[in-house]
């Protein structure tokens, strides 16, 4: 592991800037804060759906360890590949890159990192999810996945990122363009993966404990002062007024002196922070980080490469699913039939396995 260096953002000078006269409207610029990217729309009615037990009530507080973290679990990496939310041009859609990074990332766990990575299309969310979730001028991660429970979010090889609010007709779920002066089509039937349960969770053990069993989640945090970050363990005790971006927390550490820390993906590309990552002094809530994280747990997904055998143990660590997730999941697969069902490997077939980890799953009760 390399050398973790403590830096300390220069607080005085940010304060000064910050204390700027609003009226100066390059302060503004040289700050360069963007607006408000957390906007909770009224279209999103159901900010918590869920009937299994939260992790913080099965995992033991105590039981937790001082580090772990997605981005390397015995060698491994189960997160997904980094975004960067503000090409080709601006947009304020970090709710959606923190909602379906984290998703993705919990697809990947729950796949135990076989095959290729599943990416979900963020910019379906900002053509469809626009009365539920948000836009380019803002929106919520839980209305990402209140979304994503009601709709299939599609791969993003059916629509790229673009960075802008397009429109949800059939073209703007799934489309394909076959040929120059023709006409683009849409694309009826796709890849596409879904959410079962999601939720919110806030506090530092609640949030460690939800990670550890579950995956990655998308967390508020208040940005402006991240700007300036170019990497170290930011620690800034006085607490901002509101949150206005949206990040996801992959694991925690502690440094050799004791500084407990959050190991955080942001979606601003990689030439910026730790290689478009961070980490942030853990258990005091800075920068509001520990305020309100949305959590999600994939229903189904289309297993592009559905593998001869059954897939074996991942094993990263115990508790992923609480036992009685285990077992709705097993009954799941039952009443669909998929228990030691003979996979399809024709070319081009799709097979749907859904929550098909039931291997893995067992082997880590
Ligand atoms: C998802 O993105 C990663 C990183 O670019 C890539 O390696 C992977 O192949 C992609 N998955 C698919 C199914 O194309
Ligand atoms: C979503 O994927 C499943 C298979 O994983 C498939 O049965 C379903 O038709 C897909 N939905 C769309 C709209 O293509």
């Amino acid at each position: 592991m390399a050398t973790r260096k403590i830096m300390v953002l220069c607080t005085a000078a940010a304060t000064t800037l910050v204390a700027a006269p609003a009226a100066a409207t390059a302060a503004a610029g040289e700050l360069r804060r963007h607006p408000t990217e957390i906007v909770h729309l009224p279209g999103h009615t159901v900010t918590e759906k869920y009937t299994s037990p939260l992790p913080h009530t099965y995992v033991p507080a105590d039981g937790l360890p001082s580090s772990f973290s997605w981005t390397d679990v015995g060698g491994r990496s189960f997160v997904t590949k980094n975004l960067n939310q503000h090409i080709p041009q601006y947009c304020g859609s970090c709710w959606a890159h923190g909602a379906l990074s984290s998703l993705a990332d919990r697809i990947k766990i729950m796949r135990g990192g076989h095959g290729m990575d599943i990416n979900l299309s963020i910019q379906v969310i900002l053509n469809c999810a626009t009365e539920v979730a948000g836009s380019c001028h803002g929106g919520t991660h839980t209305g990402t996945y209140e979304y994503a429970s009601n709709n299939p979010v599609p791969f993003d090889t059916c629509q790229n990122y673009q960075a802008e609010d397009n429109t949800c007709d059939a073209i703007g779920k799934c489309k394909t363009c076959w040929s120059f002066n023709e006409e683009c089509e849409a694309v009826q039937s796709y890849p596409n993966a879904t959410v079962s349960e999601y939720g919110t969770v806030v506090g530092e053990e609640n949030i460690m404990a939800e990670v550890f069993a579950r995956g990655p989640v998308a967390c508020d945090i208040a940005a402006s002062r991240l700007h300036e970050y170019t990497g170290g363990i930011v620690d800034i005790p006085e607490l901002p007024a509101e949150t206005d971006h949206v990040v996801a927390i992959a694991g925690w550490g502690e440094t050799e002196e004791g500084l407990k820390f959050w190991i955080v993906r942001n979606s601003w590309g990689e030439y910026w922070g730790e290689g478009g990552w961070f980490r942030i002094k853990r258990g005091d809530n800075q920068l509001l980080l520990e305020s309100n994280c949305g959590w999600a747990v994939p229903g189904s997904w289309t297993e592009l490469h559905p593998r001869p055998h059954p897939p074996g143990p991942p094993g990263p660590h115990p508790h992923r699913n609480g036992p009685q997730q285990q077992q709705q999941q097993q009954e799941r697969l039952r009443s669909h039939g998929e228990e030691g069902a003979p996979m399809n490997l024709g070319a081009g077939t799709l097979q749907r396995l859904g929550r098909a980890r039931r291997g893995a799953d067992e082997a880590e009760v």
